[in-house]
């Protein structure tokens, strides 16, 4: 059998693979031609976990405008949701579709469905990576300042999902990778030390953000963890990214969050509504980069 690439994480794909993807993204989105439809007659399975606003809406435009179409599927409605065994849902919906995209709570389930499918399999967030984000966030930083090679970015907050792919694309863009976080909300050992001396730690916000061209945060509660809202809220009270955290990093530093956002805490209303954030760029941006990942996958 063919050997088929799955997108689970950005370390799927080599550096040079990423960057042709972030090329491919810009230029589709700057010359839009209805006429071009290289997934005519494709359909991609989307199995959500968990809820989406971009990720849905961002994979089924995707499809629609290259032709092809997008199905919806939620555990809930789906034998999944009763128990079928992953191994077999993977072999049944990859008899049916051209990819399947998932969100789940468990990265192993997207992993375990990668090993089953006979489909490129796309990781659209888990516990553990969201690596589409990563490439509208890389597309919109490309766009507005050029390559992040050699660039300092600043993650403030949550060692969580979103750090562990800034981690990953500090490595496959080169750039390096400042964390300002709680100490008990690390983002994961290995994962850290496999980007070697690009990361670096620090327990102020401001000293991350001393120097960088890009300041970066996410929610302090992810999806699965409503129960802990007021605990974070607690640990990461020092930890917003407001005016004076953005003073400490270059005049022209982009701020980005790959949204739902909320204004106050992880970060100040005058900062994410300000000259500064990119969050609307960036939340389109997932449908150009997901179009080029998609012509990439199965385009062919
Ligand atoms: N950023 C992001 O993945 O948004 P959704 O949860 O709305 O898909
Ligand atoms: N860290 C957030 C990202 C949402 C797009 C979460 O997992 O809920």
């Amino acid at each position: 059998m063919q050997h088929i690439r799955h997108f689970t994480s950005l370390l799927d794909f080599s550096s040079a693979e990423l960057h042709t993807l972030i090329n491919r993204a810009i230029e589709l989105k700057n010359n839009r031609d209805p006429d071009y439809q290289p997934l005519k007659g494709k359909v991609l399975g989307m199995i959500f976990e968990k809820s989406s606003t971009r990720t849905r809406i961002s994979f089924e435009a995707g499809m629609a405008q290259f032709g092809g179409s997008a199905i919806f599927l939620s555990p809930r409605d789906t034998q999944l949701g009763r128990g079928e065994p992953l191994e077999d849902s993977a072999r049944v919906i990859s008899s049916m579709v051209d990819c399947i995209m998932l969100r789940t709570h468990k990265h192993e389930t997207v992993t375990t469905f990668a090993r089953y499918s006979r489909v490129p399999v796309i990781n659209g967030l888990t516990d553990l990576k969201h690596p589409c984000q990563l490439l509208a966030d890389m597309q919109t930083y490309f766009e507005l300042r050029g390559d992040i090679a050699g660039k300092t970015v600043a993650w403030i907050g949550d060692g969580n999902n979103m750090c562990h792919s800034y981690i990953n694309a500090a490595r496959q863009f080169d750039f390096k990778l400042n964390i300002a976080c709680p100490f008990d909300y690390r983002p994961h050992q290995e994962i850290v030390d496999a980007a070697g001396s690009r990361i670096a730690f620090f327990q102020d916000p401001k000293d991350a953000a001393s120097g960088a061209d890009l300041v970066v945060t996410d929610v302090w509660a992810s999806m699965g963890q409503e129960d802990e809202q007021k605990k974070r809220e607690l640990a990461f009270e020092s930890f917003q990214v407001n005016r004076e955290v953005m003073n400490a990093a270059h005049s022209d530093a982009l701020f980005m969050h790959c949204l739902p956002a909320h204004r106050g805490e992880e970060v100040s209303a005058d900062v994410i509504d300000g000259p500064q954030s990119v969050i609307f760029p960036e939340a389109e941006n997932r449908l150009h980069a997901q179009k080029a990942l998609l012509e990439f996958l199965i385009g062919r």
